[in-house]
């Protein structure tokens, strides 16, 4: 899996022969899987049309420091905040100087100046441009501030020249920027996390269910995105925002979240079933609603789920599997008991007996479980929580390659 997986690439095109290498150069961080925004300084479109690249990438294209409608949507502050990096290809002579002296005089400039996002450069230009000492002080100056430099390679020049200046060729860049990505524990995994309820419909109108909010799972979620995983969410109806960053795949009932959870765990890393799942359904759903009749009691005949976190962990390819436990008595010997008939590698056990921890708190204290361990994480909130967990996960699966 790309380290670029679900990183946004603000790609800046400055004004030179090499710019026809950025309409590929889209091309190919989209197919690493990251979402790519252009920006196109005036001379880069004597080189490239914007519609190219607009085509290519699938957003418009940003050209205009002072384009009213642009700044009404997403002007340079929104774009500097959007990117996860940003990249420029071709980097003239020109830009490079204009960018050392700290200008923004143009929307690329001012975006370099408010993000917080790494920067790349890609120089590209005339070898004797490339050489000159005024470059090469402006060179020393991104270096200082920490810009980083790929390239320029030496040979054959458009104009003639032999010597350095040349732009890498995409597939270079790419290396390169995935180089920039890798640092998180699981950058390059996919991660899928089931999150939520189930629903099991009785009738149009009634449904069995639980009280789980979601918020372990989600907290889960967004500690995988951070720690650079490719992230999917299987989520139960929640009231909770969808994470940004995540493929979000909405699911009602038990089955869907076991159908859709075999199709995603198929080429996952890791897999944790964080979703309290209906463990039965009812065997027939009533096509109108049922009406109160003269029986004091009626009976309700139902049939049992499939196990999704079982039928992950019974994969040929086997991801690490994760499964969580929720008990109200005998919390170890019941959780360890999963662990061993589910075929887990870890269960983190919730006792659910403690109504400030567990379902639908914001809080939660777990007890990591796994063949040969037992590790208590006391009360905490989701988010600490799961930055924890996704750290011991990554240690783990990182320690069974
Ligand atoms: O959502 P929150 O409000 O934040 O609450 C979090 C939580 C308490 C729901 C969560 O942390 C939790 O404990 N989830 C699992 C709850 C549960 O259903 O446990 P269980 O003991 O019934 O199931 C054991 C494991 O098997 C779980 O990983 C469950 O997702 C999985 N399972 C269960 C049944 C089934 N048919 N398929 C499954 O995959």
């Amino acid at each position: 899996m790309s380290s670029l997986a679900n990183k946004q690439i603000l790609l800046g095109v400055t004004g030179g022969i090499a710019a026809y290498k950025s309409a590929d150069l889209v091309r190919r961080l989209q197919d690493a899987g990251a979402s790519v925004q252009v920006v196109m300084t005036p001379a880069a479109q004597e080189f490239i049309t914007p519609l190219t690249m607009q085509a290519l990438s699938g957003y418009p294209v940003h050209t205009q420091l002072l384009d009213p409608e642009a700044e009404a949507g997403m002007g340079h502050i929104q774009l500097a905040r959007w990117a996860d990096l940003v990249l420029i290809a071709p980097a003239t002579a020109d830009f490079m100087a204009r960018l050392s002296q700290g200008m923004g005089n143009d929307l690329l400039t001012s975006i370099c100046l408010a993000t917080a996002a790494p920067i790349a450069l890609v120089p590209a230009m005339n070898q004797g441009m490339w050489r000159n000492a005024a470059t090469q002080a402006n060179l020393d100056i991104l270096i200082d501030r920490k810009i980083h430099i790929f390239g320029p390679a030496d040979g054959g020049q458009a104009c003639g020249d032999i010597g350095p200046g040349r732009m890498l060729e995409p597939l270079q860049i790419i290396a390169l920027t995935s180089q920039l990505f890798t640092t998180g524990s699981l950058a390059g995994k996919k991660v899928v996390i089931t999150a939520g309820p189930t629903r099991e419909a009785i009738d149009p109108v009634r449904y069995i269910s639980n009280y789980s909010s979601g918020k372990m799972g989600y907290a889960l979620v967004q500690a995988a995105i951070e720690a650079g995983a490719q992230t999917v969410l299987i989520s139960g109806p929640t009231q909770l925002a969808k994470p940004a960053r995540a493929k979000c795949i909405d699911v009602t009932t038990a089955e869907e979240m076991y159908a859709a959870s075999l199709q995603e765990a198929q080429d996952c890393d890791l897999f944790i079933a964080a979703a309290a799942v209906a463990d039965y359904r009812p065997t027939e759903l009533a096509p109108q609603k049922l009406k109160k009749g003269d029986s004091e009691s009626i009976t309700l005949t139902l049939i049992k789920n499939p196990d999704i976190v079982a039928s992950v962990a019974a994969l040929e390819r086997k991801p690490f599997t994760v499964g969580f436990a929720a008990e109200s008595e005998q919390l170890i010997n019941y959780a360890r008991a999963k662990l061993e008939r589910k075929n887990l590698d870890l269960v983190i056990a919730n006792n659910i007996a403690e109504n400030h921890i567990g379902f639908n708190s914001d809080d939660n204290a777990v007890t990591v479980i796994d063949k040969n361990s037992t590790v208590e994480i006391s009360q905490r909130s989701k988010q600490q929580l799961a930055r924890e967990l996704i750290a011991c996960f990554a240690q783990k699966l990182a320690s069974q390659l």
